[in-house]
């Protein structure tokens, strides 16, 4: 049964083909260990399933949530995501939005841990070129930072990277990049 949950919502998407990297790169560690959930269609209470899970959103209109999750961000409310652990990722696209570049991450950042839970898989905000972005705390953002605009080729090596991180900072293996 799969250990890790996947939410993610996508307008044009660049978030759900990520979420399917994301998935496969689990899938390298061991076959089904993460399940993949578009919040448009799927209910969020299936989050109860896991104790371990990822949150994906892209940034629209000038630092905002995606616009699915935007429609259910009160209901997320009702989920208990005390002491779960949980890693965010984002898209973004820092030359076009460089004063908001992904803004997103840091308003879910912010609700996950109203929320009693414990964000892990920060990332250096290190390789990007941007004025200002609310996600970035001393270096890192508050998540993975992706941008298939202008570095779509980092895309799956950043992935890579990352799923390694997270899966050990959620326990599920020992470090191995
Ligand atoms: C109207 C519009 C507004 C956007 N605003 C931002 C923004 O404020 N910050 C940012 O980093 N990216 C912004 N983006 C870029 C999107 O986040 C990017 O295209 C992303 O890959 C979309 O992912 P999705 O298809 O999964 O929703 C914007 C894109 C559009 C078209």
């Amino acid at each position: 049964m799969a250990k890790v949950g996947l939410f993610f919502g996508s307008t044009t998407g660049h978030t759900e083909g990520a979420a399917v990297l994301i998935r496969q790169e689990f899938d390298q560690l061991e076959e089904g260990l993460a399940q993949t959930f578009n919040v448009v269609r799927d209910p969020i209470d299936r989050m109860d399933e896991f104790s371990y899970l990822i949150l994906g959103t892209s940034t629209w209109d000038d630092g905002e949530l995606q616009e699915d999750w935007r429609s259910l961000w009160f209901e997320l409310d009702k989920v208990n995501l005390s002491g779960k652990k949980i890693a965010i990722y984002g898209l973004g696209d820092q030359i076009t939005y460089p004063d908001s570049f992904q803004d997103a991450l840091a308003c879910m950042a912010e609700k996950i841990k109203a929320r009693g839970a414990q964000l892990v898989g920060l990332w250096p905000a290190v390789g990007y070129d941007f004025f200002h972005s609310t996600a970035v705390e001393n270096g890192h953002f508050l998540g993975l930072a992706l941008d298939n605009e202008n570095q779509a080729n980092l895309t799956p090596k950043r992935i890579h990277t990352w799923v390694n991180q997270v899966a050990t900072e959620f326990g599920l293996q020992a470090y191995n990049n």
